[in-house]
């Protein structure tokens, strides 16, 4: 009953997080309770971002990720400008008001030639934002990125816990640069969104608490979660995948402690379970990410293994997340879904 007392008055601190990670008996009063927050600040909407999946090529070797370069298996791809726009038309038509470019960081897609995209974009479909999610880069590139029209970057930091981080990524790569990167995009004036995977390999609660802690140092417009899923192809093959409860159970308590956040229910959560982002947007999420890349290429993006909506029209992906939202008793709203800010 106490407890029930401090989730309704979102006295979260580091002991009350802990309890509520570690038992399953205060699930269902802490989704009511973020269901509400969510309601209180963003009613029934929901926000869709249409997704484009432009290159699987990266240079990076992220130890459970399906195309790290280490991957030889990966049939690799990159869309052209043209096809970027085309899909952004499609989406356009289907009532997208924000393009989310995503993919490996693709050496050959220069900061150049990612402006000249941004900048195509926002010159047709001036009604649109452009969401960047292409990894880490100077500061400099950006700004440039910036100049080009881009507004929101999705970052996320994987893990706050830098043995953790070793674990997961080669030496090439840390925690500290992943840090800086999210700090330069702020200081640019992104809105900029971080997040982690419930579950990595070596995943421990305590990493789950200082995630949480450094998201609230952060103070993150948007904060993505899911599920890790294992791809057969990366070191990690067999690791169990992240569980539905505790992805669940993690939206909730990030929609408590950041009520004006953006969080995506995702296409990986939606893989662990049949109904994972219609449960996931109950648990407190309030943003779908449909795919908008052309079919041919959806199934290259594997990350993870048994992705689900790899074989869809980007028409058919819409309407099928238009009758999940309505069924799991909310609304998809088309305008452009800017964060809302505490007065
Ligand atoms: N290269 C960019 C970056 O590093 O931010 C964007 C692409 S990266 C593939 C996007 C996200 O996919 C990563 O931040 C990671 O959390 C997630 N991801 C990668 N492998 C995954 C897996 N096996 N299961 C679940 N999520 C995964
Ligand atoms: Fe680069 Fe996954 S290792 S996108």
């Amino acid at each position: 009953m106490q407890m029930e007392t401090i989730i309704q008055q979102r006295k979260l601190d580091a002991d009350v997080l802990q309890q509520l990670l570690l038992h399953d008996q205060w699930d269902t009063i802490l989704q009511q309770t973020a269901d509400k927050v969510r309601r209180l600040v963003y009613g029934d909407a929901v926000y869709i971002r249409g997704l484009i999946e432009y290159t699987n090529i990266c240079k990076n070797d992220c130890y459970y990720c399906g195309i790290r370069c280490g991957n030889k298996r990966a049939i690799r791809y990159r869309l052209d400008k043209e096809e970027i726009l085309s899909c952004c038309k499609e989406g356009y038509a289907l009532g997208f008001r924000t393009f989310v470019l995503q993919g490996g960081e693709d050496p050959v897609s220069t900061d150049a030639w990612i402006c000249s995209v941004v900048s195509a974009i926002r010159e047709r479909f001036p009604d649109c934002a452009v969401t960047l999610s292409i990894g880490e880069k100077k500061k400099e590139s950006y700004q440039a990125y910036y100049r080009a029209g881009a507004v929101r970057y999705l970052l996320r930091h994987e893990t706050a816990n830098p043995a953790h981080y070793r674990h997961l990524h080669p030496a090439s790569m840390s925690l500290e640069n992943r840090k800086r990167c999210l700090y330069d995009l702020k200081e640019i004036g992104y809105q900029v969104g971080s997040g982690f995977m419930v579950g990595s390999p070596g995943q421990t609660v305590s990493n789950l608490l200082e995630d949480l802690q450094f998201l609230q140092e952060l103070q993150p417009d948007m904060i993505g979660i899911g599920p890790y899923i294992a791809q057969k192809d990366t070191p990690f093959a067999g690791c169990p995948n992240g569980s539905l409860q505790m992805t669940l159970r993690l939206l909730s308590i990030l929609r408590l402690l950041f009520p004006y956040a953006l969080i995506p229910a995702t296409t990986a959560l939606g893989t662990i379970h049949p109904k994972g982002r219609e449960l996931g947007l109950q648990a407190g999420a309030n943003v779908v990410m449909p795919n908008l890349s052309p079919v041919r290429v959806r199934a290259l993006y594997t990350l993870y293994d048994d992705k689900i909506c790899t074989g869809e029209e980007a028409a058919q992906c819409r309407h099928c997340l238009e009758q999940r939202v309505r069924a799991a008793g909310y609304r998809i709203v088309t305008d452009i879904g800017n964060v809302k800010r505490e007065k």
